[in-house]
């Protein structure tokens, strides 16, 4: 049975990742800033262990207890969508988080690594290869770097793997999954590719629910996970399946 914690439970997408993930029997710690804004289905039931405060609040100690013993760390973490959400603190949440998770993984020294899997953006380019961009997208995409403070949180959420984590860490592994536009649809086909392969204004979008089925598939398949892992995957609803919902 594997143990995960879930940062950004409540999110849209971080209780999709919960329900997937109770649904295969692991164990589930979440952290979340309220109870009462998960249901009663997982509030209640017997393989979620449940830590109610704010995450960058807590203390290294209580960071590397919750890690300890997880087979992977989640983070659905995301800013809220209005102007203190936007433009107040905590600037660096999605950031802070990953490095103090990554940090409280290490602390522990796990026989194994543990696998780290953060939800990104698909604006956030892949530093290790060249991702290129149109002129105008490349614009945009600087302008919301100055003038949006979570875009540039998820860039240097995503550069901390890439720079201070790498590949060769002994207790951390780690994928950033970028979806495009999230929407909220049930678990349908979807593509994974290393790069956008779309302009920033002409993607398709992305369901939550896929972002978590793809996020639990990491957790679940080592060979899915062997592929992914320190890179930077794409994720899209593929063309023309909307509709067509899977068995999950
Ligand atoms: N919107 C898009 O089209 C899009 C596209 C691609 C990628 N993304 C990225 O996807 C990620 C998640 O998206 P989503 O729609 O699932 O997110 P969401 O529903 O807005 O959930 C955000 C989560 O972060 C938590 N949170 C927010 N501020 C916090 C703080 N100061 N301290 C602790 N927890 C905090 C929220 O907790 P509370 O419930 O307590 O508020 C919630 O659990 C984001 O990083 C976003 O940038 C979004």
């Amino acid at each position: 049975m594997k143990t995960i914690l879930v940062a950004g439970a409540t999110g849209q997408t971080g209780r999709l990742v919960v329900e997937h993930s109770l649904a295969k029997d692991y164990k589930v710690r979440v952290i979340v800033r309220s109870r009462n804004r998960l249901p009663s289905e997982i509030l209640e039931h017997p393989n979620i262990t449940l830590i109610e405060a704010s995450l960058l609040d807590l203390s290294d100690e209580q960071m590397a207890d919750l890690a300890k013993g997880c087979d992977a760390v989640v983070s659905c973490l995301g800013h809220v969508i209005n102007f203190n959400g936007i433009f107040g603190e905590p600037k660096q949440l999605c950031t802070e988080a990953t490095k103090r998770l990554c940090k409280a993984i290490e602390s522990n020294c796990p026989l194994s690594p543990v696998r780290f899997i953060l939800m990104n953006t698909v604006g956030v380019p892949n530093p290790n290869l060249s991702e290129q961009r149109e002129w105008f997208e490349r614009v945009v995409l600087s302008l919301l770097r100055w003038l949006i403070p979570p875009h540039k949180d998820n860039e240097t959420a995503a550069q901390h793997f890439h720079s201070n984590i790498g590949q060769k860490n002994k207790y951390v592994e780690w994928c950033s999954v970028r979806p495009d536009s999230l929407i909220n649809e049930g678990v349908s086909t979807y593509e994974i590719t290393e790069s956008p392969s779309t302009g920033l204004f002409n993607g398709q979008p992305t369901a939550r629910s896929n972002v978590a089925h793809f996020i639990v598939r990491l957790i679940e398949d080592d060979s899915l996970w062997t592929s992914w892992r320190f890179r930077m995957p794409v994720i899209m609803n593929s063309q023309g399946d909307l509709n067509e919902e899977l068995d999950q």
